[in-house]
């Protein structure tokens, strides 16, 4: 692979960019489109076993821990998940019939390949959910489910990510199929939603880069930022925060939108933005009620949410990003889009380096 940036200015943002395409390729192996059906040929059984494990270390594992929502939520499939780096010596009473998916963009983190390992040594179905096919992961694992990403060479995570998601999503529905948990119908159109996926993600990532540039001018100059979710965008939110000290070494927090009130209150100042991540679901009222908490404390508010969720929301913000209205399966990969390209425009607006951040490294193979 000739690593090529085209005429972007970053991998990463090549990456960002390359997010419709991929993604679209990713569904494409598992969902037959003409019947909307979901058809993952694997080793698991997902019909029978009590339980799934994942486990995953940095982005993969919070694309892991919005699946977990997922796999509970459609295939009521109850889901123990942490950090490789705890996962393998947690000694966690896996039932030995229960299966094990480890998620990994290059196949080789040492933590999750440990994890991996360790399922394996107590009888445990595995599965691979990795960007590289021929890792150690995707070899030693019973069942591998490649996302189809192409090589991602930012060391920040983005399309990995939301192929991930795209794969974990299409593997809970698999197996909410197979367990009987959702009708035919529901299924038909959960999948119909994740066909319309692309479209709507290259039609994001034409619309708001003018909106992104200027939010991230502001961002660029602050010390700290704290992202807030429910639901599937609680995960979205430490995934934003992540993104953005990577990248622009600027001190982010993501957490639970109800748990504000327990600590991270008492951090919001005028100097401190809030960024709210919900779309007009049904968190969505518990959700504002959280920001009204923060704007009643001096707290800067940027909401990024739905055309539903813009009109439903009285609060004035500094600043709200609206994207288009999704089912509730989609929403986290398009949220994704803002996420990205506010820690990459804040980022290159300071003059960091986006694609080799100081002290990180693409891929961890040491404990
Ligand atoms: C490193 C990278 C992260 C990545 C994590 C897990 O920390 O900088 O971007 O999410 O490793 O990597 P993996 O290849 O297992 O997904």
């Amino acid at each position: 692979y000739l690593a090529n940036k085209g005429n972007r200015r970053h991998f990463m943002e090549k990456e960002i960019y390359e997010q419709p395409e991929v993604i679209a390729r990713a569904l494409g192996h598992y969902i037959n489109f003409e019947g909307n059906r979901v058809d993952t040929v694997s080793s698991i059984d997902f019909a029978s076993i009590p339980s799934l494990a994942i486990s995953a270390c940095g982005t993969a594992y919070l694309a892991g821990l919005i699946a977990k929502y997922w796999f509970e939520r459609y295939a009521r499939l109850p889901v123990e998940i942490d950090v490789a780096s705890e996962f393998r010596y947690r000694e966690i009473p896996l039932p030995p019939e229960s299966a094990a998916l480890f998620i990994s963009q290059s196949g080789e983190t040492a933590d999750t390949l440990a994890s991996l390992r360790y399922c394996k040594g107590r009888g445990l179905k595995t599965g691979a959910v990795v960007n590289a096919r021929e890792s150690t992961i995707a070899r030693e694992a019973d069942a591998v489910f490649p996302i189809l990403a192409g090589p991602e060479i930012g060391v920040a995570s983005t399309k990995a990510f939301t192929c991930q998601l795209a794969v974990l999503a299409t593997l809970a529905i698999g197996a909410a199929k197979d367990r009987g948990t959702l009708t035919e119908y529901e299924v038909k159109a959960l999948v119909r939603s994740l066909a319309e996926m692309p479209g709507v993600m290259g039609r994001v990532l034409n619309s708001i880069q003018p909106d992104i540039e200027l939010l991230s001018r502001e961002l660029s100059k602050c010390h700290g930022v704290l992202y807030l979710g429910r639901g599937t965008s609680f995960p979205l939110a430490m995934e934003g925060a992540l993104k953005l000290k990577e990248i622009s070494y600027i001190h982010a927090e993501g957490y639970a939108a109800g748990e504000l009130k327990h600590g991270p209150i008492a951090l919001i100042d005028e100097n401190m933005p809030v960024i709210v991540i919900a779309p007009h679901d049904r968190f969505f009222n518990k959700t504002v009620s959280n920001m009204e908490e923060a704007a009643a404390r001096g707290g800067r508010i940027i909401l990024i949410t739905d055309e539903n969720g813009a009109a439903a929301s009285k609060l004035d913000t500094m600043h709200t990003i609206v994207l288009p209205a999704v089912d509730e399966i989609i929403a986290p990969m398009i949220f994704s889009l803002p996420i990205q390209l506010l820690a990459y425009h804040t980022a290159v607006s300071m003059g960091k380096d986006v694609d080799q951040p100081r002290n990180l490294a693409k891929s961890v193979t040491v404990e």
